[in-house]
């Protein structure tokens, strides 16, 4: 079953993370759909210009929408990940997103605000939710100047104006992660001193943390045991990290990089254990379990198991 972004987080704010989930191809779709289902677990499905590019926004949607019906339990919502003004555009005019982020982060403050209250417009004229971002999400290096190492960061002072200017739905806060699977050069980790004063200016006003992946020391491990380069300082966001960022108001936790990991894992050990296979159907078909068992583990991590009904309720 759609539902609203918004419903999503209403139930979920303080109590629980969701899930949201980077899709590009089938076995993605598959493999998330039928997890969310044995879990009974809401999630938000989400896809980038990129992806979009990729498979074709139609092709995407039509997926995902068959998966609805494959998976007729599910409780979800569709979500555009770092849309610029016209991928926004475009997405609330399909009317196949329930909600969509406008990425206007790199422009200076008041710009932000305009375009992003534009994009509101557009969409709140649908009923569409709309995620904004403040801040710069990139990685942390361990020689800046703790001055400089703030500047990158969601500034607490600005998210009350901004948040009340643009009449954003959710805020993608940049609190220390970054998008990839290397995050952090040392021992850093997310910066909950910002996030808790975020949430003060803002309380019961769901965040977003973008960089939500974990970046498994396993998955790298097999990886490189199979032909993979991946360097030793990989790292994300670990687990009790990413469960103290919900208590601090943050709702969604977008994951992307964790997702490749799989993919890449499962595709290397296939060619290097069974080099006289050539059909694709196989690692296929182990891609989509790997992906079940990690979305599974996830959900059960966010505490989002079994809280779907609850949202099908309040829709
Ligand atoms: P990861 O690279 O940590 O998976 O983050 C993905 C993301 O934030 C997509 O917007």
């Amino acid at each position: 079953m759609l539902v609203s972004t918004k419903d999503i987080f209403r139930a979920c704010y303080g109590k629980y993370g969701v899930a949201a989930v980077n899709v590009w191809d089938m076995e993605q779709i598959h493999g998330l759909f039928s997890a969310a289902q044995k879990a009974s677990a809401p999630f938000i499905i989400q896809t980038t210009p990129v992806a979009r590019n990729y498979a074709n926004p139609f092709m995407l949607i039509s997926m995902i929408s068959a998966a609805a019906s494959i998976y007729p339990d599910t409780v979800f919502a569709i979500h555009l990940d770092h849309g610029n003004k016209e991928h926004a555009l475009q997405s609330i005019e399909s009317g196949a997103y329930t909600s969509v982020m406008i990425d206007a982060s790199h422009e200076p403050f008041r710009e932000n605000i305009a375009v992003t209250k534009s994009i509101v417009q557009a969409a709140h004229a649908k009923n569409i939710a709309v995620e904004a971002e403040l801040g710069v999400l990139s990685g942390v290096e361990d020689d800046l100047v703790i001055e400089g190492k703030r500047e990158k960061y969601t500034q607490p002072a600005e998210v009350e104006e901004f948040v009340k200017q643009t009449a954003c739905d959710s805020l993608a806060v940049a609190v220390g992660t970054s998008h990839g699977a290397y995050k952090f050069s040392g021992s850093q980790g997310l910066q909950f001193d910002i996030l808790e004063e975020i949430q003060e200016k803002l309380p019961g006003f769901p965040l977003v943390l973008h960089g939500g992946s974990e970046v498994n020391k396993e998955e790298i491990q097999r990886i490189n045991a199979s032909g993979g380069q991946l360097g030793v300082d990989a790292k994300g966001v670990p687990n009790d990290e990413i469960l103290k960022a919900i208590g601090y108001g943050v709702c969604k936790i977008n994951i992307a990089t964790d997702v490749r990991l799989i993919w890449t894992r499962v595709h290397r050990e296939f060619f290097k254990y069974t080099p006289a296979q050539f059909d694709p159907i196989v690692p296929g078909k182990s891609y989509m379990e790997a992906f079940e068992e990690f979305i599974l583990e996830k959900f059960e991590l966010l505490k989002s198991s079994g809280k779907a009904k609850q949202i099908k309720h309040i829709s």
